[in-house]
């Protein structure tokens, strides 16, 4: 297998782009949907069972795992690959965003953020070059730099300022990354809705050269029309040769607009969290199983679905054990949501291998447009 980190693109269809990322722990078929392992655990999955439903890489977190249980704890016994269980591909994300939205008592200056722990309200420091360490001590294949965010709403002067912000830390996160073979360290575009941002952020970006870019501050509450809005031109001020990855995205009508936009990458607590919450996410649009309505129906959550979930339990036994708080109704809802977006990835790249993209877009529309049975 190859020690470095490369991108292929091997067909596109539109601005699609069907595609393949090499990494020393394995290859990740672009289009790509990464869940969500935030503290060293796909909630409710086994790492077996995650890759089962085809999932090529998973998503963790600096910010959670740095304050339990620490990144030179998972450094000591092996890093986050050995400590979890996973040996693929793990991207990681900085930080920022993480303390921006969860911690408390924030404290932001041009060479860091201090905050407090949200969970014992300990005190902690992230900057670019803490956040490029703790990533190397768990080891991650792919580096996100250390960026800001801001949260909505905000002015046009506040979103520039905070880009700005952003790209000179994008420049001490690649600094201080240094040269890595085999890993990778992604740049991440900011500059919320405004164009002229937008452009000023990918340009920062391919100044400093990074082995991919990352599309930020979207779907933080803008809407789905103004987030296309920007996917309408955003991918195409980034490098052709290189993965774009579209963070904390999203839904499945999220994901199928943003791939037919030129986005690579995708992740998104939805399929995980929602499972938890007794939604499902099927070919006919979103089931609330907790609905009186599946009480009695013997039928499956889904008949063509070929998860454990549909293939042997019914729709009244899922609705049971949802209602009496049974642990196993989060794994079954987490395993069929997962292995519907994972379904839905494919289904994209085998569109775009075929070139059959815009069918296969119509026919996903239509089948949610038909309603659940
Ligand atoms: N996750 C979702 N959006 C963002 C973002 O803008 N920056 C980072 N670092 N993570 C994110
Ligand atoms: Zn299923």
């Amino acid at each position: 297998m190859s020690r470095r980190f490369s991108f292929q693109v091997t067909a596109t269809d539109g601005r699609a782009r069907l595609g393949a990322i090499s990494t020393p722990r394995g290859e990740i078929r672009t289009p790509a949907f990464m869940p969500v392992g935030t503290a060293a655990t796909v909630k409710a999955m086994l790492p077996e069972s995650v890759r089962a439903t085809g999932a090529d890489i998973l998503l963790g977190n600096t910010y959670h795992l740095m304050l339990r249980p620490t990144a030179e704890r998972i450094a000591r016994l092996g890093g986050l690959h050995r400590f979890m269980n996973w040996e693929r591909p793990i991207l990681t994300d900085s930080g920022g965003f993480q303390v921006m939205s969860l911690a408390d008592l924030r404290k932001l200056t041009e060479e860091g953020v201090t905050f407090r722990s949200h969970i014992d309200g300990s005190r902690h420091h992230l900057s670019p070059e803490r956040s490029m360490e703790i990533q190397r001590l768990l080891g991650s294949d792919i580096v996100m730099a250390f960026d800001e965010c801001p949260a909505l709403p905000a002015t046009e002067a506040d979103v520039a300022k905070s880009m700005r912000l952003s790209m000179r830390w994008a420049q001490r996160s690649r600094d201080a990354f240094g040269d890595r073979p085999g890993h990778a360290l992604f740049g991440i575009m900011q500059g919320g809705v405004t164009r002229e941002l937008r452009e000023e952020s990918a340009a920062a970006l391919r100044a400093i050269g990074f082995d991919g870019y990352a599309i930020g501050g979207l779907a933080v509450g803008e809407g789905q029309e103004a987030m296309f809005g920007v996917l309408d031109y955003a991918p195409g001020y980034l490098p052709e040769d290189r993965p774009r990855y579209l963070m904390g995205v999203g839904k499945p009508d999220d994901i199928v607009g943003a791939v037919e936009r030129g986005v690579d990458m995708m992740d998104c607590v939805l399929p995980s969290r929602s499972g938890r919450t007794g939604q499902a996410w099927t070919r006919r649009g979103q089931v609330n199983i907790k609905n009186a309505r599946h009480m009695d129906d013997p039928r499956p959550l889904d008949e063509d679905c070929t998860c454990p979930a549909c293939r042997n339990y019914s729709r009244a036994y899922l609705h049971h054990v949802f209602r009496a708080q049974e642990i196993i109704a989060s794994m079954l809802l987490t395993w069929h949501n997962l292995h519907y977006y994972q379904q839905l990835m494919q289904g994209l790249r085998d569109a775009i291998a075929e070139g059959r993209l815009a069918g296969f877009v119509a026919g996903f529309h239509a089948a949610r447009a038909a309603g659940d049975i």
